[in-house]
């Protein structure tokens, strides 16, 4: 254990998890809780509390929770060790000599220092003779030394092996490159450089870390893909980082602008549009949104004027429904080159048109919900009355979802004059519309209070159970043992491995050690052995329902059904079963020493 168990226990003690979390959140005092929104997920109504007897908190809405060790870590975005150092520091606790090498923590900053050391080496490149090529590329699309210089943007050679080599020269091994992304394993075994003859986007975090890099062909004729990222590392997640937010957050704007694309920041920013990011090409994620409201609640989505920019558009939109962001979609119009309309991106539109058509653009354009309806006015033939049927159909389903009852009219009475249909009929149709939404969420909540083990099924994919029936009962076991220890013996009831759910098994084990240590169970201590996702879980275990009254009978049903299944398990895998061989055997005994069955007819 990196650090000891007297510093934790101290540090835990002048970590008050109500403080630290309420310099992240507006908490209100409600009894002995206290609530807010989440900061994990985007909310309007808080479901995310905390609670200082246990020095935990839980959110209902996304299922995080943990104690203040696991809250940094997943708000800072820090491994176990640095959140410790961060609440050290914010306690004036001096952090001891750790007692011995935290293998992922020193992996994580020897990728960061290597990442900062290519991406120099990359830039350095790129104003030397190797870099011409790049140079003359940036010089191509239009990007200014300045800003260039601003990005960090570098060049990879062609060479083979440029950085490897240099990287290796400045004592970084072979093995750190590849778990960075930067080199490749050939077929022969040699490694060999990931990125060669591309632009170069260092890929920069809030805090000004590189965490990894894009890398885009500059040849057209290059047969590699156009763009090519750094993969998932222990420092890199394409699903937590927008490209350009850390130059973004700075703005004066107030608003943040999203892009598609790496160069389309670049240009924006160049153009003065200082508050642009971008997803790079993936789908805007629910990490990204989180990592936004820091920083803004208006947000400008911009993306290609395509049907995959649209159908973007759209998911974002829905990720974005129930937040409080207030959402603008900014729509670059299509251009007419030789007779044929062809899709622009802000790059080419600030490119043909300028900044300051940009800025008109920006400032016209409309709600999300605007989108919206006239997206979906598009698809009908409004002349006709058929088409105007059925749009106010599908127009009262997207109207029903409008949460605010003025907003509401608004964009009906709207959507009426565009589809040349009376406001009256369209808010008829709309309250139908209304009506029938709020009796299906009824319909899905009851049917999700009928299955509570489909309900308690963890969120992330990897956890989950394989026999919800046993794992209900692993569930309580562990609540058992949380919130009344003393209906527990001096061994364990339960072997790890007679859980169903190995990580039920390892939350059962890592609980019932703490209380042979002699000290009460304690989340924080936890931390460093489960990951976050994995303490959220455990803390919904203990979070999400009662015990019954009867608690001695309780444990002896649970223990029963973990049995049950342990044996038909045993079964299941071709073992003998235990039970049955040793009552043949017992049988075959009697048999022998009696000569004959004794009972029985
Ligand atoms: P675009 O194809 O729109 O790229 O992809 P772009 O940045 O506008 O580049 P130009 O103007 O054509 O030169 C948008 C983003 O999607 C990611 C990149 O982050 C890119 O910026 N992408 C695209 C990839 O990751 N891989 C690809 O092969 C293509
Ligand atoms: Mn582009």
């Amino acid at each position: 254990m990196p650090f000891e168990q007297r510093f934790l226990d101290e540090l835990a003690a002048r970590s008050d998890i109500v403080d630290v979390v309420g310099s992240y959140v507006t908490l209100t005092r409600r009894g002995s809780e206290y609530w807010g929104c989440c900061p994990f997920h985007s909310e309007k109504t808080p479901s995310f509390h905390v609670r200082p007897d246990q020095q935990m908190y839980y959110c209902f809405g996304c299922k995080k929770g943990g104690g203040v060790i696991n809250f940094t870590m997943e708000i800072e975005n820090l491994s176990f060790p640095d959140a410790v150092r961060f609440l050290a520091r914010r306690a004036n606790l001096p952090v001891p000599e750790e007692t011995q090498d935290d293998g992922a923590s020193r992996l994580r900053s020897r990728l960061l220092s290597l990442n900062r050391d290519a991406a120099r080496f990359y830039y350095e490149q790129l104003h030397s003779p190797r870099g011409e090529a790049v140079l003359a590329y940036l010089r191509e699309r239009k990007i200014s030394q300045r800003n260039a210089t601003n990005f960090g943007l570098g060049a990879a050679s062609a060479e083979w092996d440029g950085l490897l080599t240099a990287m290796l020269e400045k004592g970084y091994t072979r093995a750190e490159l590849i778990a960075a992304g930067l080199a490749v394993n050939g077929k022969s075994g040699a490694a060999y450089d990931k990125f060669r003859n591309r632009l170069i986007f260092p890929i920069i975090d809030v805090r000004g870390d590189v965490l990894g890099f894009g890398g885009r062909i500059i040849d057209k004729n290059d047969p590699g893909a156009k763009y090519m990222n750094t993969p998932e590392t222990v420092i890199y997640s394409k699903r937590r980082v927008l490209y350009g937010l850390n130059l973004a957050k700075k703005s004066k704007r107030g608003a943040i602008l999203l892009v598609e694309g790496n160069i389309d920041v670049v240009m924006l920013h160049q153009a003065g549009f200082d508050n642009a990011c971008a997803s790079m090409g993936t789908a805007l994620t629910q990490e990204q949104v989180q990592l936004l409201s820091r920083y803004t609640k208006e947000l400008i989505l911009c993306y290609d004027n395509d049907e995959a920019g649209k159908a973007a558009t759209q998911k974002a939109l829905s990720l974005l429904k129930n937040t409080d962001f207030n959402v603008r979609v900014l729509e670059l119009p299509k251009r007419l080159v030789d007779g044929q309309y062809v899709k622009q991106d802000a790059d080419d539109f600030i490119k043909y048109q300028g900044a300051e058509a940009f800025e008109h653009l920006l400032s016209g354009s409309g709600s999300g919900m605007d989108f919206q309806m006239a997206q979906l006015a598009r698809q009908f033939d409004l002349t006709g009355d058929r088409g105007r049927v059925e749009y106010a159909a599908a127009a009262a389903e997207l109207l029903a979802g409008v949460p605010g009852a003025v907003e509401r009219e608004i964009y009906t009475v709207r959507a009426a004059e565009a589809a040349g249909i009376s406001p009256d009929a369209l808010k008829q149709e709309v309250s139908r519309a209304a009506s029938r939404k709020a009796r299906k969420d009824r319909r899905e909540q009851r049917r999700r209070d009928l299955r509570p083990a489909a309900a308690a099924q963890p969120r992330d994919r990897s956890m989950r159970y394989e026999n919800t029936k046993s794992a209900m009962a692993e569930q309580d076991i562990i609540r058992l043992l949380v919130y009344d220890d003393s209906l527990f013996g001096a061994d364990p009831p339960l072997r790890e491995d007679d859980f169903s759910s190995p990580l039920l098994g390892r939350f059962f084990a890592a609980l019932w050690a703490q209380r042979q240590e002699g000290g009460k169970i304690d989340v924080n201590a936890l931390s460093e052995r489960f990951t976050t996702d994995e303490i959220s879980h455990l803390v919904s275990i203990t979070q999400s329902a009662r015990l019954q009254s009867n608690r001695e009978k309780m444990l002896q049903d649970c223990l029963a059904t973990i049995r049950e299944a342990v044996r038909k398990r045993s079964i299941a895998n071709g073992d003998e079963d235990v039970l049955l061989s040793a009552y043949k055997k017992y049988t075959k005994h009697t048999e022998n020493r009696d000569g004959g069955p004794t009972h029985g007819e």
